[in-house]
């Protein structure tokens, strides 16, 4: 199974964005994680991540073409891009949205999530940990 694990603005930064809260793992150790885990699962994982919408419209597009699942971080992109969402609707493969924090215990303007009603899952609050439970709710999902 083909799976992207796409990462929205400033999560280029883990590690050293507010530690207290989005931890102190970098984003390289976490794609390594994801990559290290998907290998484990028999999957073909790409982790990618973007400042630019238009980069990460063109790389959700790229997935409805290929029929890949997608592990999403939005990020600030969650409260705010309808364009996003409906990219995300295109898709013919689970979406998972991932969320770092928990979304639902902080600022009123993070609790509304564009993508939700279109993922098949969303995960928040589990820290990194999150993206690497939705890697093996992906391949369990497959194998049943
Ligand atoms: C986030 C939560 C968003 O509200 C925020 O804008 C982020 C990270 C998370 O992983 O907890 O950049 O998606």
């Amino acid at each position: 199974m083909n799976v992207r694990v796409l990462n929205g603005p400033n999560l280029g930064r883990l590690g050293r964005r507010k530690p207290a809260r989005y931890g102190t793992v970098t984003f390289a150790e976490l794609a390594r994680s994801c990559e290290a885990l998907a290998a484990e699962l028999d999957l073909s994982v790409r982790v990618l991540r973007t400042d630019a919408e238009h980069e990460m419209l063109r790389w959700v597009h790229e997935a409805a073409d290929e029929g890949a699942a997608v592990v999403l971080n939005p990020a600030a992109w969650t409260h705010t891009s309808v364009a996003l969402r409906e990219a995300c609707a295109m898709l013919t493969a689970p979406l998972v949205e991932v969320h770092i924090t928990n979304v639902h215990a902080r600022e009123s303007f993070r609790t509304h999530s564009y993508i939700s009603p279109v993922a098949t899952a969303t995960i928040a609050g589990c820290g990194v940990s999150g993206y690497l439970l939705a890697l093996r709710w992906l391949a369990a999902r497959e194998r049943s």
